[in-house]
């Protein structure tokens, strides 16, 4: 039939696989983990989306929808992708900006099979017409569909196979409340301890067969901001400059060379971060600054800092946000070398 070859097109272009999601997609999904076992970290989380499985399992029933949130390279779809594994169900791959009109979303759906997963990545820049199709898909399992125009218009609606929806964001803040209110779980994910790393940076090397000491992993895993996704890109580099210049392991000396000359200093700040902090310092007395005047100070999307930059530089103790704009630290002028002067002015 033309309209279901129409459908299943749309379809096929707004499921991203998992190719499109990053740069060195394929060695990335080899670094993946694929079960609970294997993925380390997000201790609470995981117990908790255990314990959820288990007893949907036991009911034969699909999985509650689960939102979750917090700053990029944490796991979001990893952790989607071990839920679809322990749930013995398939997961489809997309994301809000993929999805561009009420229909593509609407034949999604309708494309599940029972059980399925559909993981939408940032999940807030969904537009709202695209984001009501979920509304009745969610709690109802259901579409509307509008059939004709004006006067003679109406509604069908057309059931849907249950399925889960699993949500991540950035930005819990930008997600509507009618759509946050239909996640049954919602869940944060944390930045990664350097312990964390360590480990995760070890099976990586395992998995790549590249021999790695236990400074050099450590030198990598502080380097890394709290993110699996970083450690494991840097874990690539490092091991390019290991084969290259030294002998193909991995040291300490390898780990700070190479990332010294990636420009990634010992606290994992890169040349944005400097940027933008040497901006505050030396442009605006160290704040306080606001986000869209520092942004275009830089020429940086306000967005990007907020998600990217600025949680693991309030994190470190770097900047603080301030109802009048955000602000350097002292510990920020201590780390760059800068002194204050006690009426603000920098030295
Ligand atoms: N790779 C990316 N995230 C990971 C995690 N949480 N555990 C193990 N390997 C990972």
């Amino acid at each position: 039939m033309a309209g279901e070859s129409v459908a299943d097109k749309s379809v096929e272009n707004r499921i991203l696989t998992t190719e499109y999601i990053q740069d060195d997609a394929h060695i990335e999904n080899s670094l993946r983990p694929k079960t609970f076992e294997t993925y380390i970290g997000q201790k609470k989380v995981k117990e908790t989306i255990k314990v959820f499985i288990e007893a949907a399992k036991m009911r034969k029933e699909q999985l509650d929808h689960v939102l979750l949130y917090g700053p990029p390279g944490l796991g979001k779809t990893t952790l989607a992708t071990i839920i679809a594994h322990e749930m013995n169900v398939n997961v489809k791959i997309t994301s809000g900006p993929a999805i561009e009109k009420p229909g593509e979303m609407a034949a999604i759906l309708n494309n599940l099979n029972p059980g399925d997963i559909l993981f939408i990545d940032e999940i807030h820049r969904l537009n709202r017409h695209v984001e009501e199709v979920l509304y009745p898909a969610m709690e109802d399992f259901a579409i509307d569909i509008l059939i004709g125009k004006g006067s003679s218009a109406r509604s069908i609606r057309l059931d849907l196979p249950k399925f889960t929806l699993i949500g991540a964001t950035t930005r819990l803040g930008l997600l509507s409340s009618p759509l946050r209110d239909r996640f049954g779980v919602i869940h944060r994910l944390e930045f990664y301890k350097e312990s964390e790393l360590i480990e995760i940076l070890n099976r990586s090397a395992q998995v790549l067969d590249v021999k790695m000491d236990k400074d050099g992993a450590s030198e990598m895993a502080r380097r890394s901001r709290g993110t699996p996704w970083l450690a494991n890109r840097f874990l690539n580099r490092v091991r390019d400059f290991a084969q290259v210049k030294y002998a193909g392991d991995i040291t300490k000396e390898v780990a700070e060379y190479a990332l010294n000359t990636l420009e990634v200093d010992p606290l994992g700040l890169d040349k944005i971060d400097r940027k933008m902090i040497l901006t505050m310092i030396e442009k605006y007395n160290g704040g306080p600054v606001g986000l869209d005047t520092l942004a275009a100070s830089i020429g940086e999307e306000s967005e990007t800092i907020e998600d990217v930059y600025e949680p693991y530089l309030m994190q470190l103790g770097m900047i603080n946000r301030t109802p009048r704009g955000r602000v350097a630290t002292d510990f920020c002028y201590k780390h760059f070398g800068i002194q204050r002067n006690s009426d603000g002015h920098n030295k």
